[in-house]
């Protein structure tokens, strides 16, 4: 058999056996060292991979997938990088995840940097059709120096068509981004357009231009991590939802939020069988003070509520003052919005309000329940938030709400106040049930806020302002503010027991499963943006 050092080195399994006699056996073993050498790749490139502290695409791929379960396209489709490599510089296909199937590719930085060429683009155009044709996820493996500089203007018509199959794809298929290695100029739009991005601390980086740009520019001296790692991104441009120290966890975490997924928008959930349990959940009416001003951590009611404790936050880190993430109620998984009384005292801001909208959105798109636990003060006040569109992002989470028609429930866990209750899933905007907690305060604002504008003259003219404050407040509590307030006038349809908490929101659920969205004759409509 001719080596591949050979000067005759194969280019084809035909000429890889060619020293053989034309046999069957022959062409068989010529083809399989040739697929091997193709997986195992340059070994000083995988080794210098490693070095960086990355894995190959196919490492990953394992890890993603799986044992066994992935299937190739297009391994052999060559392009024009240097020494025309097989693959191009991507590996892509399909394989399954707890057992169901996912579309996948993962861009190889050993091969011209996973740079994106056409024949590159064109395999990744072919698994996304493919998972849009057979409803199925699709998951990208970003790492890679961007558009080919060699193949000019070829590699951003590559990267045009891979971004108007993910808008074609939106809220059809879930569509899941991996950054794990660089991710610039326009290719960061993709992560930017998949409903979630995970990233890799250390190794991955996302920007439109990179440091030595911004510095010729603007003059302004920033290290890569520092302009678009996965802190900065978790944390201040909310472009990552999920960020790990390793890709092991990263993938881990990608496995366990597809199996809480549907394949598609036609699709329900996946739903896990559980064992008949006690709903009853006491420890709740302990978590949450009764004084309102009390902080105490919704994530601790949450995971009173949905199973085994067990939540997936999306965006921990970016915007806590609202938590959002997927949990199940009786094994059916549900989307959970929550102000987190921790940060802010749980008021909505501008930051708040677009991830609680996007992730209202998503659930919205591929049929997942939303279960809204309010305990909210108001919006956040101040110049900031107003000169930078408070207004705008605020209405993004209301039309959020205002446009989904899956089953919505909403409980009143505490405070209630002004615009921030319409925003969060109110009965007028279209939540099918609202439970409310015993210490629920639904009302325009707090009483010692709506003492001092109302009674504003009357207590600067009193002998005792203080003695009258707190006499006004006690009556506008107990007239406006009581616990049967908004339930008396419709807005609430059960005041419940805390530890009843649970049981309430899955009968609820169970009370709403089958609803039916009617469908709206208009294009779309114009949400803030
Ligand atoms: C062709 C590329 C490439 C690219 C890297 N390589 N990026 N080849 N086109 N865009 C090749 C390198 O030449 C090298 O080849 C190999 O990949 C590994 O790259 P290194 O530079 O050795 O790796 P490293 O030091 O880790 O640096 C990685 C990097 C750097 C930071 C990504 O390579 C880099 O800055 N690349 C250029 C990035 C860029 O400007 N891209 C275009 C952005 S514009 P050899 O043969 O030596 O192994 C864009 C527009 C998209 O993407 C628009 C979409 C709408």
């Amino acid at each position: 058999p001719v080596s591949p050092e050979s000067p005759r080195s194969p280019e084809s399994p035909r000429s890889e056996a060619s020293a053989e006699p034309l046999t069957m056996r022959a062409l068989r073993e010529g083809g399989l060292r040739l697929k091997d050498r193709i997986i195992r790749g340059r070994p000083e490139a995988v080794e210098r991979q490693h070095r960086l502290g990355k894995r190959t695409a196919r490492e990953r791929l394992e890890s993603l997938l799986d044992e066994n379960s992935f299937v190739e396209i297009e391994m052999y489709r060559r392009g024009t990088a240097p020494g025309r490599p097989y693959t191009d510089g991507v590996v892509a296909g399909s394989g399954t995840v707890y057992g169901r199937r996912v579309f996948v590719y993962a861009q190889d930085f050993t091969i011209a940097g996973g740079s994106l060429g056409a024949a590159h683009a064109a395999k990744i155009h072919k698994v996304m059709d493919l998972a849009l044709a057979t409803g199925c996820p699709i998951v990208a493996l970003n790492d890679s120096g961007g558009a080919r500089i060699q193949e000019g203007a070829m590699a951003l018509d590559g990267y045009g068509g891979i971004f108007r199959r993910q808008v074609e794809a939106s809220g059809v298929i879930p569509q899941i981004s991996i950054v794990l290695g660089p991710c610039a100029g326009g290719a960061a739009y993709s992560p930017a357009l998949a409903d979630f991005t995970f990233m890799v601390r250390g190794t991955a980086q996302m920007y439109l231009t990179g440091p030595d740009v911004v510095e010729s520019v603007t003059g302004e001296r920033v290290t890569h991590a520092e302009l678009g790692g996965a802190d900065v991104h978790a944390e201040r441009s909310g472009v990552a939802s999920f960020v790990y120290d390793d890709e092991e966890g990263c993938l881990e975490d990608v496995r366990f939020l597809l199996s809480l997924l549907p394949g598609n928008n036609l699709e329900p959930a996946p739903v896990v069988p559980v064992a008949e349990e006690d709903d009853l959940r006491p420890a709740l009416a302990e978590i949450v003070p009764v004084e309102a001003s009390r902080p105490y951590d919704m994530r601790e009611v949450i995971a009173e509520i949905v199973d085994d404790g067990e939540y997936l936050e999306v965006h921990e880190r970016w915007a806590p003052n609202v938590l959002c993430g997927f949990g199940r109620l009786h094994g059916e998984v549900v989307g959970v919005v929550g102000n987190q009384p921790m940060v802010l005292a749980g008021v909505l801001d501008s930051t708040a309000s677009q991830k609680a909208a996007r992730f209202v959105r998503f659930c919205d798109s591929f049929g997942i329940p939303l279960v809204t636990l309010v305990d909210v003060p108001g919006f956040l006040p101040g110049t900031e938030q107003e000169h930078g569109g408070g207004i705008r992002h605020g209405a993004k989470l209301l039309y959020a709400y205002c446009e989904a028609t899956v089953p919505r429930v909403q409980v009143i866990i505490r405070k209630a106040y002004g615009g921030a209750y319409i925003v969060m899933d109110s009965r007028s905007i279209g939540c099918d049930l609202s439970l409310a907690w015993p210490t629920n305060q639904v009302a325009v604002m707090g009483a010692d806020a709506a003492v001092n504008v109302v009674h504003r003259r009357e207590l600067a003219a009193a002998a005792d302002p203080d003695g009258l404050r707190a006499e006004l407040v006690a009556r506008y509590t107990e007239e406006l503010m009581h616990p049967y307030y908004a339930a008396e006038r419709g807005l609430v349809d059960e005041v419940i027991d805390p530890g009843h908490t649970r049981a309430a929101v899955a009968r609820g659920l169970a009370m709403l499963r089958g609803k039916r969205a009617r469908a709206v004759a208009r294009r779309h409509g114009n949400v803030p943006l």
